[in-house]
């Protein structure tokens, strides 16, 4: 047995002025799998986070709500650990910025820097609001656009012609935070002299800390020069204040970092066990990663070990960069409803599904990912439902009705077993890697191995007839090792599936040694269910939810005849309204879907043609056969939409909140298929 590697992880410390949303999620997630990872090899894996709490926009949020800033950040606290915790996201210590811990190592780190000679001091001109008596930051100060005249600018471009200036060039300008006109007005600052680290960072940039694409980037940053850095603010700001300058304030983004090690020395506290300086002295052998987003790698490959090596201590040993989310191809959206907050999601859907999800689009690379809401759904359905879960849900059954829930003793297939046993060191390298995106193609291929040879078996078969029993058991036992496998690769992004399986294979919390062992004469738990298929309804409901215009509204379901407290939707001109082709259809057929829960397959006559289309109204029509020969309304223009079950060309119009309050709509007696409605 290989030395367990001690190694410290942390994400990027979220800022404590808003909610978390799935874009900052594609990190926590992307971290949190990791570290199970490392955790079930039996490494000693600590992660820690913490929430980012200094700086004027948090002073200037908590002075409009009219409370405290500590009272605003508490607040906050406590939403972003819960919607981590319901994401199954797992810290080992979630702390925050503003901690007595973080005062003294900053205060530590700063001491040590200037009595080096890394600080410097100098006087500064800057626009200060004479009537909150505060400097104002770029993005507080608004004007017209020097270039272009442009009105409500902000202090450092112009949103219309995209100029970049000085906040002094805005013509007429204002502070945002209290509408006064703002006067110049000096003020002595401190500087971090990054540049005497230039030597440094170049090699340190170079020595395979960083993703090729980082390390071009920042050989760029390099080459042009390193600036000297502003680390002080001027009261009031929400922060710590500098040693020996009173008045003076850390710039935020001086003690943030230094909150990755004053959340670990607060574990340290809760955990005896641990060392902090055999994770953060000079010669420390512990490994430390942040996972961060490509916008702030200038702080974490810059500044930060800079500040770390001018401080004597101990510098990264990477850094782990992801890219941007994007929903549908684009940027979120508050008003397509695609800028979607975790709890948000979590209101309507499992976070297991989006794990998967993540965990299947995820490389090594700094690439923007795409959320595309259709994809999702399908290949969630598809490859957790349909290909995972499936195996367990086909063989258990046999087993406990044959064999009173026992595994017989034996290997029905070893050439299949040991595909399996061979894809491990490739698997095990992918998720060490990061390429999540090839660990989950990898164990899906494994898996349509699984069924693919379960259905050739086809032990379902071979029960009706008289003798075969003991195939059906040999089949079905290597099944359900199948099975156990995957729930092995799968378990550091779907743990609580992990769980519940462990509970249904009666054995102890899965390792990753465990994938060295098969199942033999072992009894079984009763089988449960362990996932349900995705609902694109709940998809559209999460959509809907997150709409700007809709998002304060808590539609209540209608009772007798009473109106729902439905919004309307924003209003649309003509050609918006007449480019819908709605035509009179009539219901040809309607049946059940196999396999889904919620559609309808209705074949639908329009005149001179017939359409294929599914509709999500079956809890409404438990009995399909009694639509056939109705008239109802259609979009006839809508793009068909390929599903799992096949295309759907067109939707019908019905009303209602769901479930058995559905109603299809109809024409008037008279109305000819495929007449269009105007
Ligand atoms: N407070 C700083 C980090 C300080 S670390 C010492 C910060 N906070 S943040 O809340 O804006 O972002 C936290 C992390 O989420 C960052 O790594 C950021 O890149 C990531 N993301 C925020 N929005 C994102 C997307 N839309 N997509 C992917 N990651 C994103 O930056
Ligand atoms: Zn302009």
């Amino acid at each position: 047995m290989p030395e367990p590697r001690q190694i410290l992880v942390t994400s990027a410390l979220p800022y404590a002025n808003g909610s978390i949303h799935l874009g900052h999620m594609v990190e926590y997630i992307q971290t949190d799998i990791w570290v199970r990872f490392q955790k079930m090899r039996g490494n000693q894996c600590y992660y820690v986070c913490a929430d980012d709490t200094h700086g004027s926009a948090i002073m200037l949020l908590a002075e409009k709500r009219g409370i405290s800033a500590e009272a605003l950040i508490d607040g906050v606290w406590a939403e972003h650990t819960t919607d981590f915790a319901d994401f199954l996201v797992e810290f080992d210590n979630y702390y925050s910025t503003h901690s007595p811990e973080n005062r003294t190592l900053s205060s530590e780190i700063y001491r040590r820097l200037r009595d080096a000679g890394y600080i410097s001091t100098r006087s500064v001109t800057q626009y200060f609001d004479p009537e909150k008596n505060m400097f104002l930051a770029d993005r507080f100060i608004k004007g017209d656009c020097p270039k272009c005249g442009a009105e409500d600018q902000y202090g450092d471009n112009c949103e219309k012609c995209g100029a970049t200036y000085a906040p002094t060039e805005l013509k007429n300008p204002r502070s945002a935070v209290s509408g006064a006109t703002p006067v110049l007005r000096d003020s002595e600052h401190f500087f971090f002299r990054l540049p005497a680290f230039q030597a440094m960072l170049q090699a340190w940039t170079r020595s395979g800390t960083l993703q090729d694409a980082v390390a071009n980037k920042l050989a760029e940053w390099l080459d042009s020069g390193l600036q000297e850095w502003d680390i002080s603010r001027d009261a009031p700001y929400f922060g710590f204040e500098i040693p020996d300058a009173p008045g003076k304030y850390f710039y935020v983004w001086l003690d943030a970092p230094v909150g990755y090690m004053a959340s670990f020395k607060n574990l340290c506290s809760k955990r005896p066990e641990l060392d902090f300086d055999a994770f953060w002295g000079k010669d420390s052998t512990a490994e430390l990663y942040h996972f961060i987003g490509k916008d702030i790698v200038n702080f974490h490959a810059l500044f930060w070990p800079a500040m770390l090596e001018g401080a004597g201590l101990r510098k990264p040993t990477a850094l782990n960069v992801h890219g941007y989310l994007t929903v549908n191809g684009q940027k979120m959206s508050k008003s397509r409803g695609t800028f979607i907050k975790a709890r948000t999601y979590l209101d309507h859907l499992s976070p297991e599904y989006l794990r998967y999800y993540y965990a299947a689009k995820l490389g090594r690379g700094v690439d923007d990912l795409d959320m595309n809401l259709e994809d999702f759904v399908q290949k969630v359905n598809s490859d957790l439902v349909g290909k995972v879960v499936n195996i367990a849900s086909r063989c258990a059954g046999f087993i406990h009705k044959g064999n009173g829930g026992r595994l017989v003793a034996g290997n029905a297939a070893p050439e299949l077993s040991d595909a399996f046993l061979a894809a491990v060191p490739s698997i095990t390298d992918a998720y060490e890697n990061r390429d999540f995106a090839r660990a989950m193609r990898e164990i899906m291929a494994l898996a349509d191995r699984a069924n693919a040879w379960i259905a050739d078996k086809a032990p379902w078969a071979l029960a009706k007839q008289e003798g075969r029993q003991a195939e059906v058991q040999a089949i079905c036992a290597l099944g359900i090792n199948l099975f156990r496998l995957l729930v092995v690769f799968l378990k550091p992004v779907l743990p609580n599936l992990a769980r519940d399986a462990e509970a249904f294979l009666n054995v102890a919390p899965l390792r990753w040694d465990d994938l060295n062992s098969l199942l033999q004469d072992h009894p079984l738990n009763p089988f449960k269910p362990l996932m349900t298929r995705i609902d694109p309804a709940n998809v559209d409901a999460m959509v809907e939810a997150s709409r700007e215009n809709l998002a304060a509204t808590d539609s209540k379901p209608a009772g007798n005849g009473e109106l729902l407290a439905e919004p309307l939707a924003a209003q649309i001109d003509f050609e918006a309204f007449a480019a819908v082709d709605l035509r009179v259809a009539k219901i040809l057929k309607a049946d059940a879907v196999d396999g889904a829960d919620k559609l309808l397959r209705l074949t639908l006559h329009l005149g001179d043609e017939q359409r294929n289309v599914f509709s999500g109204i079956k809890s409404a029509y438990p009995d399909p056969a009694a639509l056939e020969g109705r008239l109802t309304v259609m979009i006839a223009n809508l793009k068909p939409r390929k599903m799992r079950f096949g295309v759907s060309e067109g939707m019908v119009l019905a009303a209602g909140p769901g479930g058995a309050d559905i109603y299809l709509l109809s024409p008037d007696s008279g109305a000819k298929p495929g007449q269009r409605i105007k």
